[in-house]
């Protein structure tokens, strides 16, 4: 790594967002509980950060939402019944969630203002370094699940080379921009699983005013003065300040990468992308992906 790039070490997971798309469900569970396959899916989003090698995590939180902070607490009760029980690798699974030398800390967002609002709530934490930022309705489930493959990991790599921030991206159709964050790459594609410079960002543009179809996917690693930046951006869309807009200003003096990420990835907001990724886990397990298999059959035979 370069002397004068800064080590990325933090990232911010905003989990202050009410979960109203996955409502009943999310009435008294924050959304950010609700598991995939085994576990919340905030737990497979902070061990995502941990793989890349982020050592400490932000949670942006509200009120209401502790229940995040108390899983990845300690549960004294719990663990002393189970070891009691002598039930070793449930009490593993509750005990080790957190590798050792991980720190985790959260703060709360007073007021519900957009992304680029709990993103800066972290600036003092920040503390002038570089950070990651993952947005854990996204689910992002690798090809080959083997750290080295992890489209973050590969994009920390890609800082820790260049210094230049980079921002997670995949095609979408057309029709769906106006959900998106979408980079304007001046035209040109990145190959999958590398990066390419961005000319500008627009946060959810129509089909017909998009740039183009390469939608921002709920990770980014970005340099310290987004920081500075957000403090003076003004309400974008939907009334809210936007980090997509504090993205496309940075751009009037530095430089951000778009990386494709070949991953499959899942908006574990709705309904569709939670099912869809529990569905994948399901049948990544051999002991249940058999089930899972003779259940899609006895549909199919049933239409
Ligand atoms: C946020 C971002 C948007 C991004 C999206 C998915 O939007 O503002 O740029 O494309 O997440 O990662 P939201 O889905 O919170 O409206």
């Amino acid at each position: 790594m370069h002397n004068k790039i800064k080590k990325l070490t933090k990232a911010i997971i905003p989990v202050a967002g009410l979960g109203t798309r996955m409502l009943p469900a999310t009435k008294a569970i924050p959304k950010e509980l609700l598991p995939i396959y085994d576990r919340p899916i905030i737990e497979h989003v902070v061990q995502e950060a941990i793989t890349a090698g982020i050592t400490e995590i932000i949670f942006i939180t509200r009120s209401g939402k502790e229940a995040i902070e108390n899983h990845f607490d300690m549960n004294y009760e719990l663990e002393h019944r189970l070891d009691k029980k002598g039930n070793q690798i449930t009490l593993d699974s509750v005990k080790n969630i957190i590798p050792k030398g991980i720190k985790i800390s959260s703060i709360r967002q007073h007021n519900a203002l957009g992304l680029g609002h709990a993103i800066l709530c972290a600036k003092h934490l920040i503390n002038n370094e570089p950070f990651a930022v993952l947005l854990p309705d996204v689910m992002v489930v690798e090809d080959i699940p083997h750290p080295k493959n992890f489209s973050l990991s590969s994009m920390k790599k890609s800082w820790d080379e260049t210094g230049v921030g980079q921002i997670m991206v995949q095609s979408i159709e057309n029709k769906d921009t106006e959900s998106y964050g979408i980079v304007d790459t001046n035209g040109e594609y990145p190959k999958p699983f590398s990066s390419i410079g961005i000319k500008k960002l627009v946060e959810k543009p129509s089909p017909v005013n998009s740039p183009s179809n390469l939608a921002v996917l709920g990770r980014y690693i970005l340099p310290a003065d987004i920081m500075d930046i957000l403090e003076n951006t003004l309400e974008g869309v939907g009334g809210e300040i936007q980090l997509t807009d504090a993205l496309d200003k940075f751009l009037n003096y530095g430089e951000l990468n778009a990386f494709l990420s070949t991953a499959k990835i899942f908006d574990c907001g709705n309904k569709k992308g939670f099912i869809g990724a529990n569905l994948m886990f399901g049948m990544r397990d051999p002991e249940i992906s058999d089930y899972l298999k003779d259940l899609f059959d006895t549909f199919n035979k049933n239409i």
